[in-house]
């Protein structure tokens, strides 16, 4: 096997090629958003449909009701995503190589994950190294903001902003970007049962066995955030491929945690100390006060764990793709506006609108937001909506495109 055409290379080339074409892009604010929930409007795009996912099934027929409902729009995902990876290597050598060498070059996934993938390639009759591609995708490309707040009364909140970091395929027709436009009908919540009892709800995109944003009732709610990071997430699919198969996929061990750990204190040392395969941020939160932290994580380490402690006024934690000591990418600064927003509410008004006010306002909202996420773990509350941001909105073709990737290559 040849490392330099492998389809992950390919996928990077891509993100090169991205990064090539980046303009200077100005920054792109608003006055922070008010009462903009319940959600309405032009930035509102929709509510998303709530699947059963039955634990109790065999792992290959978990997916499979799921799958037939989505299975044409996930072939308009696949087929966007190939026609970008055409766009750069026409002979389609490269889709070849997916379908037919990618599963055996990637070798058995652990736990359930492998029987679930081949389970909707199966229904969906899509190739399993597609599937597979599909699910490694999303370890790389994902830009978010996660918010935890506490109020005076110690109740915890956790809303998120699921953006798309992946800027391919401009729709000049109403400047939409088509993987993100592809995106919003797969977007689905889950409620994962056992004896037809919730263990866990998530909001996911179908065809992903992994999870990104969830929360277990009455215990701890998590979302992952992408991380970049010299020693990146590349070198750990390199190990993998070369059979040192000791870490975790990412996307995978936030789903296992949802799945199966029972307290915010067992999550908080699952995710601090598992060898991952990506570095990457987690941000947990509990059920009472304090318990909420950002984990900024290396593969091997964890390089910080950032605790909530509203008595000595710290009342929130925001997390985007940087570390906190460090400033932010100049062209991608959605942590201070979410902040300043959040200062300006204050403690005493916080609630799910005011959150959602927070994930409303440009920058924090942009051309690659998918969903906004909103958790309450002790109520119970979980509610996702879909996203649409109208021009004059960051992340546009013509205002710079390429600065997400290019964040991505410095990871490299
Ligand atoms: C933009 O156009 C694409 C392709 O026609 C469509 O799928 C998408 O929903 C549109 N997006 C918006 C926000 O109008
Ligand atoms: C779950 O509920 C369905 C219908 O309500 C029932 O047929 C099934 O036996 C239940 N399963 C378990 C494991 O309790
Ligand atoms: C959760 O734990 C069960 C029982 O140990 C195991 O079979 C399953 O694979 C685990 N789930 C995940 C997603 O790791
Ligand atoms: C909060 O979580 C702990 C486990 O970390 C659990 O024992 C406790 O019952 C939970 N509290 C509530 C009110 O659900
Ligand atoms: C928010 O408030 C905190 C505490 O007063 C302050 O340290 C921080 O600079 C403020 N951030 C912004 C972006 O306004
Ligand atoms: C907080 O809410 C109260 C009651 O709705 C309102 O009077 C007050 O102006 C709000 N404070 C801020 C800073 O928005």
């Amino acid at each position: 096997m040849m490392l330099g055409r492998s389809p992950l290379t390919c996928i990077l080339l891509v993100a090169v090629a991205t990064c090539a074409v980046a303009q200077h892009a100005p920054p792109w604010t608003e006055d922070c958003r008010k009462s903009t929930y319940p959600p309405s409007g032009p930035t509102f795009r929709g509510q998303v449909p709530w699947y059963t996912i039955n634990l109790d099934l065999p792992p290959y027929k978990r997916w499979h009701e799921l799958m037939v409902d989505k299975a044409a729009t996930v072939k308009v995902l696949v087929n966007s995503l190939k026609n970008v990876v055409n766009a750069f290597v026409p002979s389609g050598k490269i889709m070849q190589m997916v379908d037919e060498k990618l599963p055996s070059m990637l070798g058995n996934f652990p736990g359930p994950f492998e029987e679930e993938m081949k389970g909707i390639a199966d229904v969906t009759g899509i190739p399993l190294g597609e599937i597979i591609s599909f699910n490694i995708f999303y370890e790389f490309f994902t830009m978010c903001t996660s918010i935890i707040t506490e109020d005076k009364k110690g109740h915890l909140l956790h809303g998120r902003n699921m953006d798309f970091g992946i800027f391919l395929g401009w729709n000049v027709n109403n400047n939409t970007w088509t993987v993100t436009e592809d995106l919003k009908p797969l977007t689905v919540n889950l409620d994962f049962q056992r004896n037809n009892k919730t263990v866990f709800k998530a909001s996911s995109f179908a065809g992903y066995v992994g999870m990104l944003t969830g929360f277990k009732p009455g215990l701890f709610s998590l979302t992952l955030n992408e991380r970049f990071s010299i020693n990146g997430g590349y070198l750990g699919v390199l190990e993998w491929i070369l059979g040192k198969k000791d870490a975790m996929w990412i996307g995978f061990i936030t789903r296992s945690v949802l799945e199966n750990s029972t307290s915010y204190e067992e999550a908080k040392n699952i995710l601090t100390k598992t060898k991952l395969l990506a570095p990457a941020y987690f941000i947990l939160g509990g059920n009472r006060s304090g318990e909420g932290c950002v984990i900024t994580r290396e593969r091997k380490d964890a390089l910080d764990v950032y605790e909530l402690a509203a008595k000595q006024g710290r009342w929130y934690v925001v997390e985007t793709n940087y570390d906190r000591w460090k400033n932010p990418l100049f062209l991608d600064d959605r942590r201070t506006p979410a902040k300043m927003c959040l200062n300006r509410t204050t403690q005493e008004n916080i609630s799910f609108a005011a959150l959602y006010d927070v994930l409303s306002t440009k920058p924090v909202l942009n051309k690659l937001t998918v969903f906004t996420t909103l958790m309450d773990v002790t109520r119970g509350r979980y509610e996702t909506y879909l996203r649409d941001c109208p021009d004059p909105c960051i992340g546009n073709h013509n205002h710079g495109s390429g600065w997400l990737s290019c964040t991505t290559l410095d990871g490299m």
